[in-house]
């Protein structure tokens, strides 16, 4: 799989939202912050698919925008969108707001591919009507985010993007041969939430690679893992509901975790859609054709796994701190479990079931522990994870707490021991490549400036020399 990425890696968004994720295996749907009966039904359509959109991923919950999309060409910052005459989209008319989502053309410049219009591109005129109707309600800030967009040449002329929205803005979806609930399923995932995005790798034009429909990409740091129904690589074992309960928790007890970006797409998306469109969404991913990719999920014998030492002392903060103190003086503290407990014991508990009252995220049977691909969980230790919501707890980074043999200890430690693999050899190496990475932007991006001023001075000589032929033909004559 080439890694071509668009990285999505937005930046922690403080968010004004109050309800805490939804916990637990029972799932009820969540009410929607921006609903209110005092609204049409119209614009309570709209705020519903602003959350069904993502729109406060990247524009804020507040829609005055700031967040960074990190993209191979530079940051790309979210735009206020609250109807602000001067700062926001106040002057926006409903054909303007339709432009910009399913053509990327605002009123007087092109949109970058960083708001994902193609994606919008499908998006029905109601909905768009009922967003428009919606936006018109969101208080009006008179603020510019803080950063502005400057890429550098040749990506600063915006004009640009005509050409690659012609290579790349995909036709409507072929939607037959779909159930009415898989159709519903298939709008929800390519047309508002977008999903493909993040899970679809990119092409040599950065514009997403069909051939390979969510079948994981890399984001940056972050693995956005196989997504089709694939046993081995993709999700091919979870069933509806379990898709249905990921989408609305972020969790699967001893398998998934969404801590990273998926955190955020649930924290601010799909934990508040209605059962129906969780399960449209489930039943229509069943449907993706399945890809095998070499990223394998290691199956874990969840009878095999480390169980609690006792149910109480997961719960029990005091007694869990007596314990892992314990487990530490019983222990070699340059061993690999000595380093776990001493750099991770403190929040994952001594047996991988961390806090879950204080959601310190239980590791034991996480898929991201799984992969035959190390690269995920060493990311996510040597960068931390910023809490997907303004309440979940954030862990650190120890990139300069551990050197690379450290890393790959733990890593090794936390794959057999939580993650159940027979056996596990992460090297330092393996380690000091997840540190620095190859540049793996597309060659068209990489040499972008170059070619472009290559394309420039070819012109010129083409120019010149259709003059000098023009003159000397004058002269013979
Ligand atoms: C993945 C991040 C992301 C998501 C999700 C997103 N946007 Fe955007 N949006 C951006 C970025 C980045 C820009 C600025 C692009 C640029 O500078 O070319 C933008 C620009 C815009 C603009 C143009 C504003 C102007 O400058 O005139 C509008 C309108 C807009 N977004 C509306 C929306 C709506 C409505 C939604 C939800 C349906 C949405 N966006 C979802 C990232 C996003
Ligand atoms: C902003 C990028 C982004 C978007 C948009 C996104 N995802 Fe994800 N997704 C990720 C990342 C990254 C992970 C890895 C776990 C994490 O972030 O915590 C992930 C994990 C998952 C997983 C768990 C897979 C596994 O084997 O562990 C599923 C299922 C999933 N996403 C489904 C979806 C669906 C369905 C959508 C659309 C509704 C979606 N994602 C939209 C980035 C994204
Ligand atoms: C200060 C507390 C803290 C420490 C120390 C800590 N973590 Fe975490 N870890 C967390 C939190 C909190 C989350 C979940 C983040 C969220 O909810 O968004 C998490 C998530 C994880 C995940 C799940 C990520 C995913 O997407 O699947 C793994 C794996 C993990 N930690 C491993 C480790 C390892 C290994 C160490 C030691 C090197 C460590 N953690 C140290 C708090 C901590």
């Amino acid at each position: 799989m080439k890694p071509l990425y668009m990285v999505l890696s937005m930046l922690a968004i403080g968010i004004t939202s109050s309800a805490a994720m939804a916990e637990g295996a029972s799932v009820p749907s969540a009410s929607l912050p921006n609903v209110s009966p005092a609204n049409s039904d119209l614009v309570n359509r709209g705020a519903y698919i602003a959350r069904a959109a993502d729109c406060m991923a990247c524009h804020r919950e507040d829609y005055t925008g700031g967040t960074a999309i990190e993209t191979p060409m530079g940051d790309i910052y979210a735009t206020n969108i609250t109807p602000s005459k001067r700062y926001g989209i106040g002057n926006y008319t409903e054909a303007d707001l339709k432009n910009a989502l399913q053509k990327g053309r605002a009123p007087n410049h092109m949109l970058y591919p960083a708001m994902p219009y193609p994606s919008y591109n499908g998006m029905t005129d109601e909905d768009i009507s009922a967003l428009f109707a919606y936006l018109q309600t969101v208080p009006a800030v008179d603020e510019k985010p803080e950063y502005e967009t400057k890429l550098p040449f040749p990506f600063n002329f915006r004009f640009l993007m005509l050409g690659w929205n012609v290579l790349n803005l995909p036709a409507n979806e072929n939607r037959e041969g779909l159930s009415a609930t898989e159709q519903r399923g298939e709008y929800l995932v390519n047309n508002l939430a977008h999903c493909g995005t993040c899970h679809t790798p990119r092409n040599s034009t950065m514009g997403v690679d069909d051939s390979k429909y969510l079948a994981g990409a890399q984001l940056g740091t972050w693995h956005a893992p196989n997504i089709t129904s694939d046993e081995s690589s993709g999700i091919g074992s979870w069933s509806e509901q379990d898709i249905v309960t990921y989408l609305r928790t972020g969790e699967l007890d001893q398998r998934v975790f969404a801590g990273g970006p998926m955190g955020e797409v649930v924290a601010h998306s799909t934990r508040f859609l209605e059962d129906e469109d969780l399960g449209a969404i489930a039943s229509y991913l069943k449907a993706v054709p399945a890809i095998q990719t070499d990223d394998k999920v290691n199956v874990a014998d969840v009878s095999s796994l480390k169980r609690p030492i006792n149910e109480s002392i997961t719960h029990d903060l005091i007694a869990q701190k007596d314990y892992l103190a314990q487990a530490k003086a019983n222990v070699d503290s340059s061993s690999p479990e000595g380093l776990y407990l001493a750099a991770c014991g403190s929040c994952h508990g001594v047996d991988g079931y961390g806090q879950p009252d204080a959601r310190y995220a239980p590791i034991v049977g996480l898929s991201s522990i799984r992969r035959d691909n190390p690269a995920s969980l060493i990311n996510v230790i040597l960068h931390g994870v910023d809490g997907a919501t303004n309440t979940s707890p954030i862990m650190p980074g120890f990139s300069d707490e551990l050197d690379s043999a450290q890393i790959a200890d733990i890593s090794n430690y936390v794959r057999v021991n939580f993650g159940g693999l027979a056996n596990s050899n992460v090297s330092a190496a393996d380690v000091d490549s997840v540190i620095s990475p190859q540049d793996q932007r597309p060659f068209l991006i990489k040499y972008a400036g170059i070619l472009a001023t290559l394309g420039i001075i070819a012109v010129l000589l083409i120019i010149g020399l259709i003059i000098w032929n023009m003159v000397r033909k004058k002269r013979t004559h």
